[in-house]
């Protein structure tokens, strides 16, 4: 979690102030990703010295922070590096000493944003205590910082003189965990490093000129020149094995540097308002920026690495990550899934003809339907998209299907096996948990496919195939419109993997044609929005517990429902499987607790319907969510009824859930609270 942004200016005038509020606006996009704090640091009026303003709180706290400190905007700069974090707290309660930016010492010689953890910050921290230098926060980050002034100050005192980028090597040799990580100093003036291990880093790129080349070289390290970890920090000896930085440069033309500014940010969406080209830095690169150039370094050679990053040219728009008229995002993005649906299978679904092409799975489908079994793999809200499509894979590709939560597939050491197929399901495609397990499984050489949201993410570039689900970015924390992306991406791909049998044609026409209609329904769904709010207002807003009840492919919708409404309004709930009730559950109904029951029609209905007369015989009265026109129940035994459209049973879920995402929506907005900030939550958890 936690977001980083910097932005670097080179022979382009910026005022401070100017250079500020890039840095705010960067941050405030990217602010789903941590909300406990912030902060920036940018060069002070003088050679060496510093201006750093950090706050707990929100962006706009920071900013206000930055006004009451009258920090002057009018200085101007033609090469400057700002450095900015908006931040998730993980070591460190989130209190002023603990913000980012992180500092080496009293002069900010080093000055350090960071993503991650750094699960070795102990015995670092020990190391450099003994060595005199004292710590001012709790954080694992501030070891980075203090780290890179050690390793500067050991070698200068040997005479040996590094570039910001022997430097930053040396320092990433110590360091052991996850990181995506800013650093600018006072001895580099107009540099910036920047490097990832499991955090998402990318680089934008502006510039007035066409840009003449699409990728930039890499430099690999040379053979032998990764000392082995050294809790002595045997930096001299180190530094002596490094190699200068000579990768190609390729935006100064001739020699002749050219105006160009650069944005780094753990997410394209904070950079889209001033490029559209960016290059995905990869695990264990690190960019190196001076003098309007933009190298591209790797701390270790691994084997099948490649020599070169492309510069992409990101395909979303401002708008798709602005608000608009709502709201919230959570409540743009619920509106939005008429056309998020339709986008995630536009183009690749032929309703007249009843087929399916995804071309990202096309020339793989073959050995998918040879393999030994599918593990559907993901978290949270994802998750809860491959329970809800278990069963059509099973039914349509007669593979077993297994269905994990990434952290426990892990904790569990799970056997895999060369004939697996591993399914990775995640909206950002960054979160931790999921890239361990799909590391986990690449070494066993199973095949892995990403259904993923976010392109460029390191789920979509490091899996063998997979289908990006076109949502457009999801920014409210709490997942809707990937939910019911990835829950048709996974139809789609259950369909594809048995488009060669005769038997399920009619089958196969029946869920095409029903999702042909999903979208449509969908905003019929959302005609519920009023009926829910009043439901709120009359009968949960003051509740402490919810329990929702489904069986068979309404389960997984219970799951999500619970997990909407325990994340945004903070009230608890609980998705259980309706067959399981009597098994327990059961005694916690009386006529208080609030209850939803998924009873649409399918084959499992009358087991549902026997659920729900075990409620209402305890005097329960339950909400129940059925199909337009069905009188399942006398009025008098439920508290309402949600009418949705009908649809074929392994869909229905998508139209089920919406009922859900808005109840949950209205119940946080009815109880104050910020429903795009949830507490103690972030939107990609990209730490274990
Ligand atoms: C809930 C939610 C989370 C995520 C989970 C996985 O609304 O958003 O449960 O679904 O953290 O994230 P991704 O899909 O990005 O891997």
């Amino acid at each position: 979690m936690c977001g980083i942004f910097g932005y670097v200016n080179f022979l382009v005038d910026r005022t401070r102030g100017e250079i500020i509020d890039n840095l705010i606006e960067g941050l405030q996009r990217l602010e789903y990703r941590g909300y406990d704090s912030a902060g920036l640091a940018l060069d002070g009026d003088k050679a060496g010295e510093s201006i750093i303003v950090k706050t707990t709180g929100k962006v706009k706290v920071l900013k206000q922070k930055i006004v009451d400190q009258q920090v002057d905007r009018n200085t101007v700069f033609e090469n400057h590096v700002g450095i900015a974090h908006t931040r998730w707290a993980t070591h460190g309660q989130p209190m002023l000493e603990n913000c980012h930016p992180h500092r080496s010492d009293p002069n900010s010689e080093f000055v350090v944003v960071h993503n991650g953890i750094i699960t070795n910050y102990r015995p670092l921290k020990t190391l450099l205590q003994s060595k005199g230098m004292k710590f001012e926060s709790e954080t694992d980050t501030e070891c980075i910082a203090k780290l890179f002034k050690h390793v500067y100050d050991t070698n200068a005192a040997a005479g040996v003189d590094l570039d910001l980028c022997q430097l930053t090597k040396q320092v990433l040799y110590e360091l052991e965990g996850s990181y995506g990580i800013l650093v600018k100093s006072t001895h580099y003036p107009g540099e910036v490093c920047a490097t990832r291990k499991g955090s998402p880093l990318l680089v934008g790129v502006k510039t007035e000129k066409k840009l003449k080349v699409d990728f930039v070289d890499v430099e690999f390290p040379e053979q032998n020149s990764e000392p082995a970890n050294n809790q002595d920090l045997n930096l001299l000896q180190k530094g002596n094995n490094l190699r200068t930085a000579q990768s190609r440069a390729f935006l100064a033309d001739d020699g002749v540097p050219m105006p160009v500014e650069f944005f780094l940010s753990s997410d394209p969406a904070s950079v889209i308002q001033h490029t559209k080209k960016v290059l995905f830095l990869e695990d264990n690169d690190f960019a190196h920026i001076y003098d309007g150039e933009l190298h591209i370094h790797r701390s270790k050679r691994s084997e099948g690495d490649t020599t070169t990053r492309q510069i992409q040219t990101l395909e979303m728009e401002l708008n798709e990550i602005m608000k608009g008229p709502y709201k919230h995002f959570m409540q743009k993005e619920i509106f939005e899934q008429p056309d998020s649906t339709f986008n995630t299978m536009r183009g690749r679904i032929d309703f007249e003809n009843n087929k399916i092409n995804l071309g990202g799975l096309r020339s793989w489908l073959p050995t998918i339907r040879r393999c030994r079994r599918i593990i559907m793999i993901a978290c949270g809200t994802s998750y809860h998209s491959c329970l809800a499509t278990r069963s059509i894979f099973e039914e349509l590709t007669e593979i077993p299907v297994s269905v994990e939560l990434a952290s426990d597939f892990l904790d569990r050491k799970s056997p895999v096996f060369r004939d697996d197929t591993c399914v990775f399901v995640s909206q950002s495609g960054e979160t931790a948990d999921s890239l361990l397990a799909l590391q986990y499984c690449l070494e066993r050489g199973a095949l892995t496919v990403g259904i993923v949201n976010s392109v460029g993410s390191s789920i979509s570039r490091t899996t063998h195939c997979g289908v990006h689900i076109n949502a457009g970015p999801e920014i409210g924390v709490a997942s809707t419109k990937a939910y019911t992306s990835q829950f048709i991406a996974l139809v789609m791909f259950a369909l594809s993997l048995s488009n060669d049998s005769i038997s399920r044609i009619d089958r196969h026409k029946e869920i095409i044609q029903g999702l042909q209609k999903i979208p449509e329904q969908i905003k019929k769904v959302l005609n519920l929005e009023d009926k829910i709010k009043d439901l709120c207002d009359k009968a949960l807003n003051s509740q402490k517990s919810l329990l929702l009840l489904g069986r068979g492919y309404q389960h997984a919708t219970a799951l999500e429902g619970a997990l909407k409404i325990k994340e945004i309004s903070y009230m608890h709930s609980e998705g259980v499987l309706a067959g399981e009730l009597k098994h327990g559950v059961l005694a916690l109904v009386d006529d208080k607790l609030p209850i939803i029951a998924f009873a649409t029609k399918d084959s499992l209905f009358p087991k549902t319907m026997s659920a729900i007369e075990q409620v209402t015989a305890r005097d329960g009265r339950p909400i129940v969510i059925c199909n337009e026109g069905d009188e399942i129940i006398a009025s008098d035994k439920v508290m309402a009824t949600l009418e949705v459209p009908e649809t074929v049973d392994c869909l229905q879920g998508l139209l089920n859930v919406i009922p859900l995402q808005l109840m949950s929506y209205w119940l946080a907005v009815n109880r104050g609270i910020d429903v795009d900030f949830p507490r103690n939550l972030a939107k990609s958890v990209t730490v274990e």
